[in-house]
């Protein structure tokens, strides 16, 4: 796993997907053309993709209102969907794709194979990697570039992921201690994503408070230790925000540029700090018991 994360550049998808206009999906057509939404389905390491989508498209700008669905029930109305699945088997992302499907609205496939790579609609497969947290840097490129191709957005296409052994030790001591992650609205899916890490790949259970929400209630029961995060590129009230929490409270500051590389690279670091917690307290990083038991339960 942790050569997983120390390589994750390979990963990266650096060109363009290869996408129809429009399909026929149970006889009818469906056009993958720009809409105002788009609907980004999917659970947990696969999930983060859309939570990521939603603070880029916010940070830059982009032309649609980014809507992260975890659930089976889809109720959304006009629009399209990424449904993104590593094992392309999770019964509520699949759940909500045929719901989608049912609406009359395209969706296309993020996945290795499965029963979503079966269903018979444009599907991008990328490659596997140990545990589908792992295949972010395939998934969410591959997402990248669908959404370069239908609304012709701008990102950065970075063909490293520069490693600092002191940034990850940082992150081993500031994650290790259980800290409430501190962010603003636009950096929420990178918050959610490195209390992702912190729980399957460590087993700890740090937890996100998300500003300016978090200074009308949470500022005043917060007692543990913060890990604060920020970005030169999000607007001048969300870093005042980070800011002011640390200046009352303090804690770690983290500044992650919201860049597709300075995300990543923020990432790997996470992945492979995390990863050594769990070395260090005799766990085994890449199994995840509970989430195997409990989709074995599900009936
Ligand atoms: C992450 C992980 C889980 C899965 C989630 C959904 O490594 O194992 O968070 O990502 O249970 O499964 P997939 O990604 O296959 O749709």
């Amino acid at each position: 796993m942790l050569d997983d994360y120390l390589n994750w550049e390979r990963y990266l998808i650096t060109s363009e997907v290869d996408l129809p206009e429009e399909y026929q999906y149970q006889g009818r057509l469906y056009r993958l053309a720009p809409a105002d939404r788009l609907y980004i389905a999917g659970m947990g390491g696969s999930g983060v993709v859309g939570d990521l989508i939603r603070d880029l498209s916010f940070v830059w700008g982009w032309p649609f209102e980014a809507v992260v669905v975890k659930d089976y029930f889809f109720r959304g109305g006009d629009g399209l969907m990424l449904a993104v699945s590593y094992s392309g088997n999770t019964v509520e992302t699949i759940t909500a794709a045929a719901a989608a499907l049912r609406r009359g609205m395209p969706v296309i496939a993020i996945t290795t194979g499965g029963k979503l790579a079966e269903m018979g609609i444009p599907t991008i497969k990328v490659p596997k990697a140990s545990a589908p947290r792992a295949a972010l840097p395939q998934m969410l490129t591959a997402a990248l570039w669908t959404l370069r191709k239908i609304y012709g957005v701008n990102f950065d296409t970075p063909s490293s992921l520069p490693y600092d052994e002191r940034l990850a030790d940082r992150l081993v001591k500031t994650l290790g201690a259980r800290p409430t992650i501190v962010a603003p609205v636009s950096m929420q899916g990178l918050a959610y994503r490195v209390k992702n890490e912190a729980n399957e790949n460590a087993k700890l259970d740090p937890s996100v408070e998300v500003l300016p929400e978090a200074h009308h209630n949470w500022i005043e029961g917060a007692s543990g230790p913060i890990m604060a995060m920020t970005s030169p590129d999000i607007p001048a009230e969300h870093r005042t925000r980070v800011r002011l929490t640390v200046d009352l409270l303090s804690g770690e500051v983290f500044e992650v540029p919201m860049t597709v590389g300075g995300i990543l690279t923020f990432l790997k670091h996470v992945g492979i700090a995390t990863v050594k917690i769990a070395l260090a307290r005799g766990i085994d990083p890449l199994k995840t018991p509970r989430i195997d038991e409990l989709k074995r339960r599900l009936p």
